[in-house]
């Protein structure tokens, strides 16, 4: 399946159209940014890595069980993808304390975080992707109650997944982010899953292995995630 008109150009990705109306391209390109596209850079290898490393977490989540819009890895940096009318809120699942729940409640940075917490975020740059709670998304219009309490129970499962799966590649699941979509009316999993959308930490050292690398200024960004991709067993070839 051959991209055709560019649809959407995001911060990271680029979407475009094919000879089906109901499937799309993802290409996933090397740029990186942070503070709501303030400061952007590029970074040799990303597009690849994220490609490849999306696709693997997919299969996972769906093999276990868990509805995603991934039809298949049409290219080192391209995936075609089922076409899904995007719900405008992200689902957060937290397992320790880092980034904005720091920021706002003055946490330790690592503590344990049981049950897990789970957080909303309008998806919204100019207003800096505000946080939000159920009432919000059925009294603005943004998604069904019943498509969101799917939504979470499909955010759940997925980090329950996924816990044990980087458990076992020695690494920590601190925080993720995910999108959903509707595609004929059935909730499925969309956008990206990577070390741009979650944070990562070795379990022996508390290194990180994700974005809050660039976020930080720490180096070594591409490094990380490669480390991460080989740990899981992705193949980066
Ligand atoms: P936060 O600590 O900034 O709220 O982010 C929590 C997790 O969700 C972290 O892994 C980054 C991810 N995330 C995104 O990827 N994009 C977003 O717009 C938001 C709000 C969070």
């Amino acid at each position: 399946m051959q991209k055709q008109a560019e649809l959407y150009r995001g911060k990271a990705k680029t979407v475009y159209s094919t000879e089906d109306d109901a499937l799309l391209v993802l290409e996933f390109r090397d740029d990186t940014s942070a503070g709501d596209g303030a400061r952007i850079a590029q970074f040799e290898r990303k597009g690849k890595v994220n490609n490849r490393f999306n696709y693997f977490i997919m299969r996972k989540l769906e093999e276990a069980g868990i509805p995603t819009q991934m039809e298949a890895l049409l290219s080192d940096t391209e995936s075609l993808v089922k076409k899904l009318d995007m719900v405008p809120v992200e689902c957060v699942v937290r397992n320790r304390a880092a980034g904005s729940l720091v920021k706002r409640l003055g946490v330790e940075e690592g503590l344990v975080l049981d049950p897990p917490l789970f957080d909303l975020f309008l998806k919204n740059d100019a207003m800096h992707d505000p946080m939000i709670n159920e009432s919000y998304c059925e009294t603005f219009g943004w998604v069904s109650r019943e498509h969101l309490a799917q939504m979470k129970t499909l955010t759940y499962r997925a980090n329950a997944v996924l816990t044990t799966l980087f458990d076992n590649a020695g690494l920590i699941l601190v925080d993720f982010k995910l999108e959903f979509g509707l595609f004929n009316g059935e909730v499925l999993l969309g956008d990206e899953f990577s070390p741009d959308g979650a944070r990562l930490w070795d379990k022996a050292t508390l290194n990180k292995l994700d974005k809050d690398r660039f976020r930080q200024e720490m180096g070594g960004l591409i490094e990380a995630y490669e480390e991460v991709a080989h740990r899981l067993g992705v193949d980066l070839s």
